[in-house]
This record gives structure tokens, C-alpha cells and sequence, in this order.
């Protein structure tokens, strides 16, 4: 495609076309996790596609970015849950820095929720209870440990795949040492309510010592 064209396509494309949900900063409640329960269940209500999927930014020892698309696991009142290996590139990332920011987009809603913090390894009886608890192709993927490797040819993907249903099938409780499973406590939450006239509504919500200090940002 030329760039011509992809500036075309660009320009046809619309965004904030609505109808958008609505949100009145005067009514928020005083937690922000109360808040993004009600407009996670409001984003799972308008069907919105994958609703649970974040993006988790995370840093290297030279302070460059990485960010990519995880399933959010749970919340809980200390905050969000993510699994993934702790060998993987963003597993070294949060083991020399545990600065973390995740990303929801409801886009038919024209909401964002950014999330600021700090991650932190579950125990090991925990990442092991969610090892188990996922399904059969999810514990098979999980199991060869190099995530984020080179990796030679695409056949091997199957080769060790077949391999690790094996060793599945031959003992189901089977966990490998690097499954992590990952709590983000957060520092910040900040829920932005877009606008077809780009009157954006912006809240941030700031962890203080007893509880959270509220304020409206500029769009
Ligand atoms: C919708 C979606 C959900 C995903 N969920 C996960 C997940 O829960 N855990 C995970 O390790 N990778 C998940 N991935 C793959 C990650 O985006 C990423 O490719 C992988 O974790 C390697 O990242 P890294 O090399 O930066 O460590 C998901 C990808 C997509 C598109």
C-alpha cells in the first residue's frame, strides 16, 4: 500500500462515533476500583469485544518501554492480576523493575482506563492454583518455558507442543517453575470518558497514605 493510500484510509476512518457512555465526575465513588467495576461490567453489557484485554507497559534495566496485550486475571481490593512467565521479556522487565502501567480501551464506549504501579510475584501455591486452573491448550503453551526466545522454525512450536500435552497427559497437576502470576498494585488510576466534540472527561484518582485524592485533568 502507498502511503497516499494509507493516509486515505486513515482519513476515512471515524473515531468517537458514539453513541459513547456518559460520566459524571461528581458522582464517582471515593475507590477507583469500585469505578472500573462498573464500567468493566458496562463494557461487558455493550458487548465490547475482549473487554479483559490490557496492555501492560513494562521497562528494561535502560529504561526503554515494552508493551503488549495481556488478559486481566482478576481484581481484587490490592488491585489487578495478570499471568504470564516470569522467564519472558516482560517477566525480566518486572524482576529489575517493577514499574508497570496497564491500558484499558472500550472504544464503542469511548473510554480508557491508565493504571500506574508497582507488580509483584504471587506466591508460589497461588501462580501454581492458576497454572492448573487454566485450560488444557493454555497449560500446553505455558509449559516450554521460552517465551519470547528466537525461535528457528515454526515447526518446533508444534514439535514442543506435542511434547508438553505428553508430559500433561502423563501428570495433569504439572506446573512449570516460571509460570508467574503477577498483582499490580496501583499508584494511580485515571478513567477518561471521550466526547464527539472532544469535551473529554478526565479523572485521576492518586494513592495517598489512608485512601485517594481525586482530581480533573485537562483533555
Ligand atoms: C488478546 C491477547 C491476550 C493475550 N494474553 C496473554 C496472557 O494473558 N499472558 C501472556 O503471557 N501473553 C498473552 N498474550 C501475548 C502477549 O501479548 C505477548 O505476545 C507475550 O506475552 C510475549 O510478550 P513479551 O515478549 O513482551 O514478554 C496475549 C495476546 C493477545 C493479543
Amino acid at each position: 500500500m502507498s502511503a497516499e493510500s494509507m493516509r486515505d484510509l486513515l482519513r476515512g476512518l471515524t473515531v468517537f462515533a458514539g453513541p459513547l457512555g456518559t460520566f459524571d465526575p461528581g458522582t464517582a465513588p471515593e475507590d477507583p476500583l469500585e469505578l472500573f467495576r462498573t464500567w468493566f461490567a458496562e463494557a461487558v453489557a455493550a458487548g465490547v469485544n475482549e473487554p479483559h484485554a490490557m496492555t501492560v507497559a513494562t521497562v528494561d534495566t535502560e529504561g526503554v518501554p515494552s508493551a503488549r496485550i495481556l488478559i486481566m486475571k482478576d481484581l481484587t481490593p490490592e488491585g489487578w492480576w495478570f499471568a504470564t512467565t516470569t522467564t519472558s521479556a516482560k517477566g525480566h522487565d518486572l524482576a529489575r523493575n517493577a514499574n508497570v502501567a496497564l491500558l484499558f480501551f472500550w472504544g464503542p464506549q469511548g473510554r480508557q482506563v491508565r493504571v500506574r504501579g508497582r507488580a509483584e510475584l504471587a506466591d508460589a501455591e497461588s501462580r501454581a492454583a492458576d497454572f492448573r486452573h487454566r485450560p488444557l491448550e493454555g497449560r500446553v503453551a505455558g509449559l516450554h518455558g521460552r517465551q519470547s526466545e528466537p525461535l528457528a522454525a515454526l515447526s518446533e512450536v508444534h514439535r514442543v507442543a506435542e511434547e508438553s500435552r505428553e508430559r500433561l497427559t502423563a501428570d495433569p497437576d504439572l506446573v512449570p517453575e516460571d509460570w508467574g502470576l503477577y498483582l499490580v498494585r496501583p499508584s494511580e488510576v485515571e478513567f477518561w470518558q471521550g466526547d464527539p466534540d472532544r469535551r473529554h472527561t478526565r479523572l485521576r484518582y492518586d494513592r495517598e497514605d489512608t485512601g485517594w485524592r481525586r482530581g480533573l485533568l485537562w483533555p
